[in-house]
């Protein structure tokens, strides 16, 4: 390894996608890696990008009546988007059909060919068409056979090209057992190893184009395009600068990490190293393949309608909570749970109690009993035996972080700084400083303070990457500065300078409730997509007690205004027969405030109450809604409020 250089990676995402929490996590995760290299002062760089070919986004393209390069340089801007507004800090983002990374496939392919690591043979064999692949009949489910191939799967005879994996099957099988580091979680590389026992055929890299013309042309047969996997892999070094900017691919690679969910290890640890060994390029030094975020116990999949949106959470929440959440909450390797729930737990105890408390009610008596400014400690502070056992602890923390972030578990670098927050809260607790500012000598009050704000420096610098914009509140309100926090100054005491002023700050992580009832996984999951050329929708039946279960009444708007950082939420002020209600409502986007006002709507008026958004809601509205269009259910003429409709 160059001294001092981090390169890090996260998978290039398919651009037909909507980015979701699985996709922002890995990018996190990159992201808060990358932020504490640097913080190191390590020379880093991080790459993440959009993987744009195949047959899933020529669908997409084509069903939408528009060429595939205009499809994806419009959807790739959800990612980009995203990516701006969770605070990544990527330093490049790669693109796979743009020039500077198809022509290096081509490079490759044609390198390859020449050499004879590439050739042509006719398959006789079975396609997958769902997920675009090759399979063999062990492949096929319960229950189907060569003479009984399920719908999906169709024998196809064609010519194509393939890459000689086979041959570099003992040299792998070697490689990963001499560097014990190459595939991370060690179970992970068990199971390559486990992988290559069976017999490695070679790899099929083409498609006609006949089938298949979104793709990357191969340069001796115009009449293929290139394996999405081919082409993906490639991005890690074409983003670097391989074979056209030689200075700059030899200050980057081999790569430090390729980060990446365990749904991608065969490719990554068998057909990406196969790939680098046959080109001479050095292998990359770490493979870690992570777990999956689960919706309570299953996995989040579209068509269950069980996906997180990370959007979600950054609103009502902030980016940073979502930030620490994710990377505390998973012990990297091992799948994790994502719910409404555990995600307010996990804030609540750690960020509003905990780091919360402990910063309003140090800040609230700095300002209070010293004027606004870091107090002057005296000299032997450290000596008095709760100050110095508070700051082994701390110490600790400082030590924890950079040992579980070198072992990759950042979640166990974060309980270790959590750790030392709370020792600080029992700290205070223990010096009562609201009982010290009542004494004439003021020294005592000072020098606890003074310890506190020199635990809270040291944290907010520990979590600053992990938590980039409330840390540098933190920070502010410390009277620790603007820039950015020295890793120099970690383990040393007294780095604060008395005198400095603090500066005014708002509380940094407010308590949150849950919103939902306590099954539900998700604040908001996307929804099911419509049924496509159906205009009636199957329900099943319901009895006319079912229906009678609903009250169902007429009420009119007596007012409304959108909620505060929530873009479709209005807050509705209602008249139900004389009885006033509030009801929070998702038609923001549909209705300004004044154009719902003076309307007679219906409610559902015997909805459990719920708290959305902090706000509360006694019932709901009727809309209608159709794609993107929504109106409001009203009557057809005059009527009171309060009528039953039914
Ligand atoms: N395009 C390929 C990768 C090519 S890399 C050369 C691909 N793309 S993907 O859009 O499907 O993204 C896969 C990655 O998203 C996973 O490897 C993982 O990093 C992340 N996740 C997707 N769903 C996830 C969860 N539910 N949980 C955690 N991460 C998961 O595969």
């Amino acid at each position: 390894m160059k001294k001092d250089s981090f390169y890090v990676t996260t998978p290039i995402y398919y651009v037909n996608d909507k980015p979701h929490i699985g996709h922002a996590y890995t990018t996190m995760l990159a992201d808060m890696l990358a932020r504490a290299h640097r913080l190191l002062g390590h020379d880093t760089w991080f790459l993440t990008g959009t993987d744009e070919h195949g047959q899933k986004v020529q669908e997409a393209a084509n069903a939408r009546g528009i060429p595939a390069q205009e499809h994806v340089d419009e959807v790739v801007v959800r990612f980009q988007e995203l990516w701006e507004r969770l605070e990544i800090t990527h330093d490049d983002f790669i693109r796979t059909t743009e020039p500077r990374h198809t022509r290096v496939v081509q490079e490759i392919l044609q390198d390859l060919y020449d050499r004879d690591e590439i050739y042509q043979a006719e398959y006789d064999g079975l396609y997958d068409v769902r997920s675009e692949t090759f399979i063999t009949e062990k492949d096929l489910p319960e229950g189907c056979s060569l003479d009984n191939l399920p719908d999906w799967v169709k024998p196809i005879r064609e010519t194509n090209y393939f890459f000689r994996m086979s041959k570099y099957q003992d040299w792998l099988i070697r490689y990963i057992e001499e560097n014990p580091g190459f595939i991370q979680p060690d179970f992970r590389r068990n199971e390559t190893l486990g992988f290559l026992r069976k017999p490695l055929g070679d790899l099929c890299i083409s498609r006609p184009k006949a089938r298949l013309s979104w793709g990357i042309e191969l340069p001796f047969d115009a009449e293929y395009v290139t394996y999405v996997w081919f082409d993906a892999l490639v991005n890690y070094i074409s983003g670097v600068g391989y074979r056209h900017n030689d200075e700059q691919f030899a200050r980057r690679w081999p790569c430090q990490v390729h980060l990446i969910g365990k749904d991608i290890l065969t490719t990554h640890t068998v057909y990406w190293p196969t790939m680098l060994k046959a080109m001479g390029v050095e292998q990359p030094k770490c493979i870690f393949a992570h777990g999956w975020w689960l919706s309570g116990r299953d996995k989040m999949s579209k068509s269950t309608g069980n996906v997180v949106n990370p959007l979600d959470y950054a609103e009502r929440f902030g980016v940073d909570a979502l930030r620490y959440f994710l990377m505390s909450e998973m012990s990297l390797g091992q799948d994790a749970t994502f719910t409404e729930e555990v995600f307010v737990k996990r804030y609540n105890s750690d960020l509003a109690n905990d780091l919360g408390n402990l910063t309003s009610r140090v800040l609230k008596m700095v300002h209070t009993h010293c004027d606004a400014s870091v107090p002057d400690p005296s000299s032997a502070v450290l000596e008095e035996p709760a100050a110095a056992s508070l700051w082994a602890v701390v110490t600790d923390a400082v030590n924890g972080m950079e040992t579980h972030i070198a072992a990759m578990r950042p979640d166990l670098g974060l309980h270790a700084v959590m750790t030392a927050v709370r020792e600080a809260n029992k700290y205070i607790g223990v010096r009562a400083p609201w009982k010290q500012a009542k004494e004439d000598d003021k020294q005592p009050l000072y020098d606890t303070l003074y310890v506190a704000l020199e635990v809270l420096r040291v944290c907010a610098a520990l979590l600053y990457p992990v938590m980039p914009g409330k840390m540098k509140a933190l920070r502010h309100q410390i009277g620790a500065g603007e820039g950015d926090p020295r890793v120099d100054q970690l383990r040393a005491f007294g780095v604060l300078e008395s005198g400095t002023p603090l500066l005014e700050g708002e509380g940094l992580f407010p308590r949150a409730l849950i919103e939902k009832k306590k099954e539900a996984p998700a604040p908001k999951v996307e929804k099911k997509a419509e049924p496509k050329a159906a205009n009636v929708v199957e329900i099943s039946e319901i009895t006319f007690d079912d229906f009678g279960k609903l009250a169902l009444r007429t009420a009119r708007v007596v007012a409304a205004e959108k909620v505060e950082g929530a873009d479709k939420l209005l807050k509705l002020q209602l008249d139900v027969g004389g009885e006033a209600r509030q009801i929070v409502a998702g038609i923001a986007q549909h209705y300004t405030p004044e154009a719902v006002a003076g309307k007679t709507i219906v409610i559902v008026s015997n909805l459990k109450p719920a708290v959305i958004r902090g706000v509360q809601s006694n019932g709901m509205l009727l809309a209608a809604s159709k794609g993107k269009r929504l109106v409001l259910v009203t009557t057809d003429g005059e009527i009171d409020s309060g009528a039953r409709v039914g």
